[in-house]
Order: structure tokens, then sequence, then C-alpha cells
């Protein structure tokens, strides 16, 4: 893993030589049978180093309590490693989603990243990973809380944990994905 997080800083340094982009890597057992991921480091990802540590990452905890998964047990990432950023009306920074560019230009260090982990199970938060996984044609909205292969891997799909802060609504279905994720992991062990 450090060979590739070395191999990954040195061409993203190489492609924006100027801006030095922060790269957040994944975190957790590397040999985890559960790997998370999301879609892009936020502010306080990208000022702690660390994937879902912001108020995306408080619903992660509830994630855990519910799935009964232990934090050991998961790999956590996301599927852009910089911060996508643009400025606001009022000249301040905001988080804005990855651009489809962005996201083919990290699919191949996600699919060694993959390979390395070595997962049962690969679960998707949110379009933006279950698109780089899946293909275009996937939305969240049809595949959350269903399994599906991919290379041989058991992937389940699962709304973005801050979907559910824009939209409550989603809480009572992600919640249910959530507990079944947990159990199918239990089936399998
Ligand atoms: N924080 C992350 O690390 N990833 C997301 O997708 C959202 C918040």
């Amino acid at each position: 893993m450090e060979k590739f997080k070395r191999e990954m800083t040195d061409f993203f340094d190489k492609l924006y030589p100027t801006e030095h982009k922060l790269l957040v890597f994944g975190e957790g057992d590397e040999r985890a049978r559960v790997m998370l991921i999301g879609e892009a480091p936020g502010e306080q990802e990208t000022m702690q180093g660390r994937p879902f540590v912001g108020r995306a990452g408080k619903n992660l905890d509830e994630f855990l309590e519910l799935s009964g998964l232990s934090r050991e047990a998961l790999y956590i990432t996301n599927t852009v490693k910089f911060r996508p950023v643009k400025h606001s009306k009022s000249g301040g920074v905001v988080n804005r989603p990855p651009t489809r560019e962005e996201v083919e230009l990290f699919l191949s260090w996600l699919q060694q990243e993959i390979e390395l982990v070595k997962p049962q199970w690969i679960v998707t938060l949110g379009n933006v990973a279950l698109r780089a996984l899946m293909g275009r044609g996937a939305t969240v909205g049809a595949c959350h809380g269903k399994e599906y292969d991919v290379g041989g891997r058991r992937l389940f799909a699962l709304y973005h944990p801050a979907s559910i802060l824009y939209n409550p609504a989603i809480k009572a279905v992600y919640r249910n994905d959530v507990i079944r994720l947990g159990e199918l992991v239990r089936a399998d062990e």
C-alpha cells in the first residue's frame, strides 16, 4: 500500500506541478472484507488527511452501529482522492461534485486499491462510486440495497451518507439497506 500511495502522489504531482493537490488516501484494515467507497474528500478530510471525518463521516458511526460491523473490519476510501472545489458567489471555496474526467483519472488507481485490499464486499456510497464501478447507466435510486457482481467481487450499493443530510426522507431507506448489508456480510463469514 505504501508503494501505491507513493506512485499515486508522484503521478498527481507531475500532473498538477503548480497546484500541489492534497491527496486523501483510504484508511482502515488493508485486509478488510468490506471496503467502503465514497465520492471525494471535503474540507475537513483534506485538512485532517483522512476520509469521512467531516459531517458525512458522522453518519459513518451510525452506519457501523446499525450494520453491526466494526470499524476494524472496514477499509474506507474515496473514488476521487482530492477535494473538488469551486468558487462560490461570495468568493469562498466550496465543494463541488467531481467531474467525469476526474473520476476517470482516478479509476485505475481505485481499481489498484481494490486489488491490494482484495475485499469480499465493495460498498459504494452514492452515485459517483457506483457509476465508476458499474457504468454510467447505474443509479443509486435503482441499485441501492441490492447486491451485484463486479469482477468477481460483491458490490452493495448504498445512498451517500451526505444525501441523508440533504434529504431526510432517504434516511429510513438507508437504515434498512445498512441493516441488510450487515446481515449479508455476516451470513458470508
Ligand atoms: N467525505 C469523504 O471522505 N467522502 C465523501 O464522499 C464525503 C465526505
